[in-house]
């Protein structure tokens, strides 16, 4: 279909569902100016994440020809509407495979079931309710594991023993939703005894997906906005309100973005220290690759491109190697974290540094817990 008819098309469905206003009959030229302002959403939509057929999102699985009832929800647009319940199934399931090359399109957020969607229920167990205009990001930005299925893995087991019974934990990809929850959410792996910051209470308004993300470009609505309070930077990533040295370089000029990537480095490199001194088989982390963690067979501190293969992947866990790796990766995985919920993702950071620090010799001095 053409943008053009496409955006014709979707003229009576929308006015069925309230988002646009019936035609009054004074107004002859009605249909044609909606569908100038529909062109602009389709085009929009089309240039984001959500509308690219080509996206491995939306074409990982043509080699099977479907996509299996696990990852449908979140990879096709008819899969999201059997979870959803819209085609007559039950609801929070998806009941059979999906099609292939479907991306998130517009009746996936504007079916009735999904305009009154309010709850979501996250890989915790918890439920987020009142989500309004968030609650389909939420059923998709959720990310597929909480911290709780790492305490589950590891419980009983010695600290620094290899388990046959481990394996990596990947939280998955764009786990905004889980971040911006924080510890209402554990997303992240909690440490005993430690309080982990819950929901990011920004400010009013900037505080929901949606008063950020257009819905359909998914760019920053307002960028403008931001530095109305923020001022003084040119670039998001410079913004900063906690002036803390979390990563304890001596440097707090850069913005709270600096921070995260900072105690990232470190705990890249306290992980590997780790399986070197503890385990004795050199582990590395290849970010393009699943399941990120190989052996680094030739302990060259890095994972060359014949060592990312999934046989090479990585097999001997302990319980607090998995736990740091875990949360390495989900602050990885969410590269607008620093604006989601920067004190929860310093605080597994910092967390996951010092508990490898009780066995392997860190430099940990003067790093303040966020
Ligand atoms: C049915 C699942 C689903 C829903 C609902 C959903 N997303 Fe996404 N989102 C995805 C997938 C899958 C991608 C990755 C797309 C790709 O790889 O091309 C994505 C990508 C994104 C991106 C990354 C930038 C981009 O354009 O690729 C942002 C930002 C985003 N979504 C925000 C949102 C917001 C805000 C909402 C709610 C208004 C939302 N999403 C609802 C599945 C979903
Ligand atoms: C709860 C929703 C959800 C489920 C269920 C889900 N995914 Fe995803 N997945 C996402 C989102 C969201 C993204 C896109 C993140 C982004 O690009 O911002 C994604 C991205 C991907 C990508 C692209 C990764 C990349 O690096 O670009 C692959 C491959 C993938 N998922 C595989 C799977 C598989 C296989 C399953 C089922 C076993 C699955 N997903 C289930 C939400 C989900
Ligand atoms: C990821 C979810 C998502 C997708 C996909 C999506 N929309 Fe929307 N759309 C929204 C949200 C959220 C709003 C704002 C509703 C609110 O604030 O209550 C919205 C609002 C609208 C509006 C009201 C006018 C406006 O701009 O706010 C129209 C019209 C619309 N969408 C059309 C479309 C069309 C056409 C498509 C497909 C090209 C589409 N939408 C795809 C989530 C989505
Ligand atoms: C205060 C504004 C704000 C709020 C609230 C917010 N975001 Fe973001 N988000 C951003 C910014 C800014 C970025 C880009 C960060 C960068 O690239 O440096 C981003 C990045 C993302 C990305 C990653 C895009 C990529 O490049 O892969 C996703 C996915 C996303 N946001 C989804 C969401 C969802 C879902 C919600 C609601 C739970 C949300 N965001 C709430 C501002 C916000
Ligand atoms: C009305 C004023 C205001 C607006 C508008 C605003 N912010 Fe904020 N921002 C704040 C305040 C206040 C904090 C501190 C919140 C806290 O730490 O609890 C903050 C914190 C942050 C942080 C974390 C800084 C740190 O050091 O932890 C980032 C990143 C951020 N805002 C980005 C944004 C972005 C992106 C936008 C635009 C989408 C935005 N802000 C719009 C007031 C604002």
């Amino acid at each position: 279909m053409t943008p053009h008819a496409l955006t014709r098309s979707l003229v009576p469905p929308l006015v069925a569902l309230g988002l646009i206003a019936a035609p009054a009959l004074a107004q002859p030229d009605w249909e044609d100016r909606h569908r100038d302002g529909l062109a602009a959403i389709v085009e929009q939509w089309l240039d984001a994440g959500h509308g690219d057929y080509d996206s491995p999102s939306f074409t990982y699985w043509n080699k099977d020809g479907a996509v299996p009832e696990d990852c449908a929800a979140c990879h096709s647009q008819p899969g999201f509407l059997d979870y959803l319940g819209t085609d007559g199934s039950d609801f929070g399931v998806v009941d059979a495979p999906a099609a292939i090359n479907a991306p998130i399109g517009c009746a996936s957020c504007h079916s009735e079931a999904a305009h009154d969607l309010d709850e979501v229920t996250f890989p915790s167990g918890e439920t987020l309710t009142g989500l309004g205009p968030d609650a389909t990001c939420a059923v998709c930005h959720q990310g597929r594991h909480s911290g709780d299925d790492v305490a589950a893995a590891t419980e009983g087991l010695d600290a620094d023993t290899v388990s046959s019974d481990l394996g990596f934990l990947n939280i998955h990809y764009g786990i905004a939703s889980a971040v911006m929850g924080g510890a209402d959410l554990r997303g992240g792996y909690h440490y005993p005894d430690q309080n982990y910051a819950g929901t990011f209470e920004h400010v009013p308004s900037a505080d929901t997906c949606a008063d950020c993300h257009d819905p359909h470009s998914t760019q920053l609505v307002d960028s403008e906005g931001c530095m109305s309070c923020h001022r003084g930077v040119e670039d998001l990533r410079d913004i900063r309100m906690q002036h803390d040295d979390f990563d304890g370089d001596g440097n707090v000029a850069g913005g709270i973005h600096a921070e995260i990537t900072g105690l990232q480095t470190q705990l890249d490199a306290a992980i590997r220290a780790y399986a070197d001194e503890v385990i004795g088989t050199p582990i590395g982390y290849a970010p393009g690759s699943f399941p990120y963690f190989f052996t680094d067979s030739n302990d060259n501190g890095v994972i060359d491109e014949d060592e990312a293969a999934f046989p090479n992947r990585y097999q001997n866990w302990t319980p607090r190697l998995l736990k740091a790796a875990y949360n390495y990766q989900a602050v990885k995985k969410d590269p607008g974290g620093y604006v989601h919920n920067p004190r929860y993702l310093l605080q597994l950071l910092h967390d996951s540094l010092a508990d490898l620090g009780t066995v392997v010799a860190l430099d940990l001095g003067g790093r303040p817990r966020p």
